[in-house]
């Protein structure tokens, strides 16, 4: 017997389009100013596009971009912040991946937009050289 449903099972099992990273910011990645050290924001994203590339293509994939990061508005301390990650568009052997970071404050829920960023990734294959990777259609207008 367990507490999770058949539904539960399914909803957790399915495969995501969006890939969602959710953590507490905690003292140790602060900056000098007590709000979350942009190099941290970026690995955040970085791990989170590596996570949506690597499940689109199902390959070894390497970050070989950061073509715009911008943080909009500071995290702080103690609140949730949540990194997606879509895959937006794909050439032969790279995928762009779109980043965007959201704080939430843990007492009130209220999310705010804090960054954005565009990740590039290939897939790489044994011999370390770029690798096919499935195709994307457009984002519909
Ligand atoms: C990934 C790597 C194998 C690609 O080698 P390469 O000789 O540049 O390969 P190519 O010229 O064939 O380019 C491969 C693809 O990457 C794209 N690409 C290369 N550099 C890029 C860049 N700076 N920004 C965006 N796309 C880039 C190319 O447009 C091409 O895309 P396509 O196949 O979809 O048309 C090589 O650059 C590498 O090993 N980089 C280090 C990756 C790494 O260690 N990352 C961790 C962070 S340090």
């Amino acid at each position: 017997m367990t507490a999770a449903t058949g539904a539960q099972y399914s909803a957790a099992l399915a495969a995501p389009a969006v890939t969602r990273m959710t953590d507490i910011v905690m003292p140790e990645q602060l900056n000098h100013r007590g709000t979350l050290f942009g190099g941290v924001a970026l690995s955040m994203m970085d791990r989170a596009a590596f996570v949506a590339a690597t499940r689109h293509s199902r390959q070894t994939v390497v970050t070989v971009g950061v073509e715009q990061v911008d943080y909009v508005a500071p995290v702080h301390i103690g609140e949730i912040v949540e990194v997606q990650g879509v895959i937006t568009a794909t050439g032969r052997t790279s995928m762009t991946i779109d980043v965007t970071m959201v704080a939430e404050v843990l007492l009130t829920g209220e999310r705010r937009l804090c960054g954005t960023g565009r990740f590039v990734f290939v897939a790489i294959g044994e011999d370390d050289r770029p690798v096919p990777v499935p195709q994307v259609s457009p984002p519909q207008a």
